[in-house]
């Protein structure tokens, strides 16, 4: 899967080819292609890591949320976080245009009662009614720039008085990078996101850097150079994965906490993928 950057301001992502990713990914169960964690052979502990931090750096907003909120989550994907808002919050609609993954996300949640799992593209596919939020996470990577602003414009009607959107995104540190051919999508720097924002009305913004996700895609970095570097070594070894892993989190002051500070102090720009949170709250 080849990524670019590009400067070609015309370069799109194709929303048939997302869609057949999704409904037949290559290895890899529903969960972890959900959370795009399952081409390095890394152990679940990895994913569910990752998960654990997001939660936490996420929990601050989420907690000034009431229980008896309704919440939209869109590209549910597996459910992951359609299960977290379910546990948390009164009623929980997930949008999945992959069959695979609504399936997925159905058989998981099925304990939770106030859970719905609509399949359907966001795009064409809203729900009635408003919502204290609205969620979208690893969305807006897989929808042009134009699908992304409508989408913003018309979330503005869906929020109740004091509703906010949060979005989770691969960012890249500058610019805009497209991953073409059977894997697509388009990673935007944090300021094309804010410009994105902007074009979309006014909203009051705030962003956290996810370094859950950092630290999962430093262990993937690592997999890819080993994979590069030693190709006499099994590529898709477990046992491999699990060693890489198991290694950074054993340093992981080192690995996780500090290093991705100093790469960013110096402005080195490895690894090439970042993530943030974006908060959306609409200004009157
Ligand atoms: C990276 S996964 C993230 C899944 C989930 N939000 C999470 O955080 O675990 C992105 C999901 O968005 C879905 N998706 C992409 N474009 C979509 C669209 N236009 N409408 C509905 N779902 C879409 C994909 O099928 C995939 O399941």
């Amino acid at each position: 899967m080849p990524d670019h950057q590009a400067d070609k301001s015309k370069q799109q992502v194709d929303n048939t080819a997302i869609k057949r990713y999704f409904e037949n990914p290559a290895g890899g169960t529903a969960a972890t292609v959900s959370m795009m964690a399952h081409e390095h052979n890394l152990p679940a502990s990895a994913t569910a890591y990752r998960l654990q931090k997001e939660i936490r750096n996420a929990s601050g907003w989420l907690d000034k949320i009431d229980s008896t909120a309704s919440v939209l989550d869109l590209g549910c994907g597996a459910g992951t976080w359609t299960e977290i808002f379910g546990k948390r919050y009164k009623s929980v609609i997930g949008i999945e245009q992959s069959s695979m993954m609504a399936k997925a996300a159905r058989e998981r949640l099925t304990y939770l009662s106030n859970i719905r799992i609509v399949e359907g593209d966001v795009r064409h596919t809203l729900p009635e009614g408003r919502f204290e939020l609205i969620f979208l996470g690893g969305l807006c990577m897989y929808l042009n720039d134009h699908d992304v602003v409508e989408l913003l414009c018309k979330f503005r009607s869906r929020l109740t008085e004091g509703g906010s959107i949060i979005l989770r995104e691969s960012t890249v540190h500058q610019g805009v990078h497209f991953s073409e051919g059977a894997y697509q999508a388009v990673y935007r720097s944090v300021h094309l996101y804010h410009k994105l924002f902007d074009r979309s009305g006014a909203f009051h913004v705030e962003v956290k850097r996810n370094y859950g996700y950092t630290n999962l895609v430093t262990a993937e970095e690592l997999v890819n150079l080993r994979r590069k570097w030693l190709p006499f070594l099994s590529k898709d070894s477990t046992a491999l994965g699990s060693l890489t892993w198991w290694m950074l989190r054993g340093m992981a002051p080192i690995s996780f906490w500090a290093l991705p500070r100093i790469l960013a102090h110096f402005n080195i720009q490895w690894p090439r993928l970042q993530n943030h949170f974006f908060r959306l709250s609409p200004v009157k």
